[in-house]
């Protein structure tokens, strides 16, 4: 059968350190033991589908590192089709990552051969593109490629991250365009109150927006609804990857044929799981990990 989903994007080694503070310029601050988890926006919303169980394929690239040979063992473990991954002369993705005692995290992103994802892997694949009733992007792949990923989907779900400027046709195609309350503000101009900033969100052209804020859930924009859904209370330990938790579920029950709504509902819950244990991928929740929330 085809895929339900497929993600166009990155897959990064994410190499954490837990820290009480974080350094200033100049300055050396002594911080936990390294840990390196799979990571990437791209491979991160792909492994939150698969274990939600989705039929999901990845397009992207890989190193010809060590990083290369981890990375796609994870994904492979969580059930990811990798036929259109491909490895690729050059060092993997990596995101340098500190956590804060609060669970918040602090990011650089070093794309390695992310960057080299390009418009002809996407025509090479347009059929299987357009065969998925949903594909997801995010902005950690060059943003021709992204472009281009979505011209030829049936539908795209399109996480605006990291933030950055993009071409009205992107957006016009977005069904929907995620945000979170930072990405939202360098978009509009300005922070705002949530269900008005979603508002503003559909009137830069989207078919649909959900707005995300983290602890309070998400709000959703369609023509004529705004629909705040609230999220389960949970201990943060470590919120890296929660919302592209929250992005690859939503597409998958999008896929699935939900309602926006009920989609986000659903992925709110799958978002807060992800907070509750360290990593990304490796905090993403089974279905069965869902209950009591
Ligand atoms: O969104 C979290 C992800 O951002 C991490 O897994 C890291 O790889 C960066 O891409
Ligand atoms: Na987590």
């Amino acid at each position: 059968p085809p895929f339900e989903m497929i993600v166009v994007g990155s897959v990064n080694a994410d190499l954490v350190i837990r820290v009480d503070r974080r350094p200033m310029p100049g300055e050396t601050v002594i911080g936990s033991d390294l840990a390196t988890y799979p990571g990437g926006k791209g491979a991160n919303q792909a492994v939150a589908a698969a274990r939600l169980g989705a039929r999901v394929a990845l397009l992207g690239r890989v190193g010809s590192d060590g990083n290369g040979e981890f990375l796609r063992k994870a994904l492979s473990g969580d059930g990811v089709d990798l036929d259109r991954l491909t490895d690729t002369p050059g060092p993997s993705g990596v995101a340098v990552i500190t956590v804060g005692a609060d669970g918040d995290n602090s990011i650089i992103v070093s794309p390695g051969v992310n960057a080299r994802l390009s418009e002809d892997d996407i025509a090479a694949a347009a059929d299987l593109l357009a065969s998925a009733r949903v594909v997801s992007l995010q902005l950690e792949s060059p943003l021709a490629t992204v472009v281009a990923a979505a011209r030829t989907a049936a539908r795209v779900v399109f996480n605006l991250s990291p933030p950055a400027a993009v071409p009205d046709e992107l957006l016009a195609v977005c069904d929907p365009l995620v945000v979170n309350e930072h990405e939202a503000a360098l978009l509009l101009g300005g922070p705002g109150e949530p269900e008005q900033q979603a508002r503003a969100l559909l009137a830069l052209g989207p078919r649909s927006a959900v707005l995300t804020l983290g602890a309070d859930g998400a709000v959703v924009a369609e023509p004529g609804t705004v629909t705040a859904v609230p999220s389960p209370r949970v201990e943060a330990v470590d919120t890296t990857g929660a919302g592209d938790a929250f992005t690859g579920a939503l597409a998958w029950r999008l896929a699935r044929g939900d309602g926006l709504a009920d989609a986000t509902a659903f992925a709110v819950r799958v978002g807060a799981a992800s907070v509750r244990a360290p990593g990304a991928q490796s905090s993403y929740p089974y279905p069965e990990d869902l209950e009591g929330l």
